[in-house]
């Protein structure tokens, strides 16, 4: 089995609010990120397919592909957004960094026919990252 991995980068703006709870619960909560405008983060998103590579073309899954399937289907609808306002598959989702990798891997599972979509990570900051694998 060869892990064959992909990166991308996006900046986008959120809040991290519960809309059930009052202002000081979420303010205990989230801190800092629950600013009522929101904040930003630069975003870093590794997708790794898995699988063994064909004799025939030697590759898990064509890299360029993957390139375009990462940019079409998050990158150019997350990158410079509020994803709490703008986002339709973000919309009633508490947009932290665990709650985007698992809506990301609903996106991406579907449209990766070569080989096996295997984790999403995503770093929202230097030393911040989740790591999600479809379990
Ligand atoms: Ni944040």
């Amino acid at each position: 089995m060869v892990y064959v991995t992909r990166k991308a980068h996006f900046s986008s703006s959120h809040r991290l609010y519960n809309p059930a709870w009052a202002n000081e619960k979420n303010q205990k909560v989230f801190g800092k990120c629950n600013n009522p405008n929101g904040h930003g983060h630069n975003y870093d998103i590794e997708v790794t397919v898995a699988g063994d590579p064909p004799h025939e073309t030697g590759m898990v899954i064509d890299l360029k592909k993957l390139a375009d399937i990462l940019e079409e289907e998050i990158v150019e609808r997350v990158d410079h957004k509020h994803l709490n306002e703008d986002v339709d598959f973000l919309k009633g989702i508490i947009p932290t960094a665990e709650n985007m990798a698992i809506a990301f891997w609903k996106i991406l599972n579907p449209k990766i026919t070569e080989g096996k979509l295997h984790s999403i990570k995503l770093y929202e900051s230097y030393n911040n990252f989740v790591e999600y694998r479809g379990e």
